[in-house]
Order: structure tokens, then sequence, then C-alpha cells
């Protein structure tokens, strides 16, 4: 990363954060789309453990450093993992901005119960982000160089050998500065169509976020990269014929005045950001759908684009489906452009929040 952050040697832990706040001369050397995703370590993170009896022990920060794990810890020997994403912001009189993180601790307790895990309390999921943030306060970028990515983490740390739930938990947050997920920055993407691998299936594990989701779709994502896609989009896999969601977000397309994103029906993910823009969508007066939208229905919108915590709202140039490629409007004119700019104003600060979204620290 080709900028200059002031660094100060990991200092002593709480009360006062306020020594590492960070100035905007920090981040002055940084073009504002140099932060991609590549994890920056940074000062702090969190942990709590949790063993037999399912309650979580008080948390606390510590340096961020490796973790020590038994060889035989459940989540490395049977993915018993969860893990979620939310981002904290600067507004430009240098305050914090968390957007809706008691939503990703609502869907950590929903995985925990899918995944045979204890989880923390909606509350202190949301505290211990807080302190996550407070902590890591001067690598949260000025607004329109970036966010914290905060990676929430739930693992079976406790030692199996025959396949059965961890006997111990451990919860842990840490923190990134980040700039745009894709490599096009802002710009269209180009989406390719995969109709061998799956992402998910009926019964399975699609719904919740846990890591086991993610590993599964690599090759297919590394074979689409290296012939020029910026992402994949997956189909159901049944019959094959509906969209479901892209390798790191999820997925809308609009069509004159209707809004359509795919139905949440146990093998799509419930983005925090899909429910907020369907939200936005219905505020400025539009028609929205969560329905089974097929492919052919996706070839023929006008616009289409994604959505997820690391994606934010990334708009899509084009589709290719069986060697066809079809192009879709993009630029400050479009639906997704007007969808995307009243997000961002909220999660920055910008545009009033009249909907409780928003949480100051
Ligand atoms: C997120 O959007 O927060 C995610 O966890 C997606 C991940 C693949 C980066």
């Amino acid at each position: 990363h080709n900028y200059k952050l002031i660094s100060k040697s990991a200092s002593p832990l709480q009360p006062e954060f306020e020594q590492f706040r960070c100035s905007d001369d920090d981040w002055s050397e940084m073009e504002s789309d140099t932060l991609g995703f590549g994890l920056m370590p940074t000062d702090y993170m969190y942990s709590m453990k949790c063993s037999n009896d399912g309650n979580f022990e008080k948390g606390c920060l510590t340096s961020y450093a490796n973790i020590q794990l038994s060889p035989s810890a459940a989540v490395l020997n049977y993915g018993q993992g969860i893990f979620e994403g939310t981002k904290a912001y600067r507004k430009e009189d240098g305050g914090l901005l968390l957007f809706r993180p008691d939503q990703n601790g609502v869907r950590m307790k929903i995985g925990a119960e899918r995944m045979c895990m204890p989880s923390p309390s909606v509350c202190q999921f949301v505290h211990a982000v807080k302190q996550t943030v407070l902590a890591n306060k001067r690598w949260v970028p000025p607004c329109e160089k970036g966010s914290l990515y905060v990676r929430p983490l739930l693992i079976g740390t406790g030692p199996v050998l025959g396949l059965a739930p961890a006997p111990e938990y451990t919860f842990l947050v840490y923190a990134s500065p980040v700039g745009n997920y894709f490599k096009e920055g802002l710009g269209p993407l180009s989406l390719y169509v995969e109709d061998e691998f799956d992402r998910a299936s009926r019964g399975g594990t699609g719904f919740v976020k846990t890591i086991s989701n993610y590993s599964p779709v690599l090759k297919a994502l590394d074979r689409a990269k290296k012939n020029g896609f910026s992402d994949v989009l997956y189909l159901d896999s049944i019959n094959k014929r509906h969209i479901e969601e892209a390798s790191s977000s999820n997925i809308f397309i609009v069509k004159g005045d209707l809004i359509s994103t795919p139905a949440i029906k146990g093998t799509i993910l419930s983005g925090v950001t899909r429910r907020s823009i369907i939200e936005i969508a219905l505020d400025h007066g539009y028609k929205v759908k969560e329905c089974d939208i097929t492919v052919d229905e996706l070839m023929e919108a006008d616009e289409v684009f994604c959505t997820g915590t690391a994606v934010g709202v990334a708009f899509v140039g084009s589709i290719t489906y069986h060697s066809k490629r079809v192009g879709f409007k993009t630029g400050s004119q479009t639906v997704s452009h007007k969808l995307y700019t009243s997000l961002v104003g909220i999660q920055r600060g910008v545009i009033e929040d009249k909907k409780g979204w928003i949480v100051e620290i």
C-alpha cells in the first residue's frame, strides 16, 4: 500500500482511545482509490470465549496478533465457524458511525443456531464491534477514501476428533481499513453466470454466513477472473434456471420502475445492504419484488447491480451466459446510482437517517 499512515506503536489499552484520533493529514498522501480490499492489520482485536455452558465470558481487547489453536479445533477440522462483515465510517467532522450493526448481530445468532454453536447476544456483539472500532479509531479513513471494515468471527476453537460440536467457542473481532472491493472501483463490473459449480443447495447453509460457503466458490471465481470477469453469478442448483447471488454479494435487477431481487428461500444470504436498498427503493416510490428471477429476465433487464457490505452497491455493465454477452445501463442517471447515493449518504452521515440505522460512537 503506497501511502503513509503516521505509525504509532501499539499503545496501552483502555480507557482512553482519544490518543488514536486520526487527522486527515495522516491519510493525505493517499489517492482516494488507493485502498482496495486487502488486509491491513490494525492495532487491536476483541475476543471473548464460551465453553460448555453456552455463556460468553466478558470480552477484552488485545493487540492484533496471531491466535493459538489446537490442531483438532472444530473450525480447522470440520469448518464449524461463521463470520460477519460491517463497516465504520468517518464523518466529515471526524465522528464515527456504524451502519445497522445490530442486524449483523441478529444474523450471527441465526447462523450460529444453524451451525450448532452458541452465540453472543446482539448486545454483546454490538459492544464488541464498537470497542474494536474505537480501539482502532486512527485506522478509519476519511469518508471519501474508504471505511473501516469490521470482521466478527465465531469459531469452534475447542478440540474434537469425531464429528461433533466443539466444546469451546471463540468470538473474535478485527478490523482493516478498506476502499473499493472490486479493482474496477465504482466502474461497471462484468459478471459471468456459472452453470457448472453451485454456491448453495436446498437444505444447506446458503442462507447463513458460514465460512464453509465461501471456499467452494473460489474455483469458479478464479476461472472467471482468469477470463477477465469481475465476479461470478450463481444459479439455483436444482433447475439452473434462476439467479441466486454473486460470490460476495446479492443481486438486483431494474426493469422500468420495477426493482427485483431473488427471494430469500434458504439458499441466499439475507444481506443487510440488500434489505436496506429494498427499503430505500420503496421510500423513493419504486416497486420492489422479491421473487424468482430467471436468467432470461436478468438478460433483459435495464440495469443490474450487486449489494453487500464489502461490495457496497456495485454497478454491473455486462453479463455473460453461455457465451452470450449483454450490456446494461450504468452511470449517474440510473436508478441504481440514485439508490447508491441515498445509501452512501445515510452511511456517511450526509443524509439524515430517519430510520435509526446509524449508530454514532
Ligand atoms: C461482506 O460483504 O461483508 C462479506 O463478508 C463478503 C466477503 C466475501 C468479503
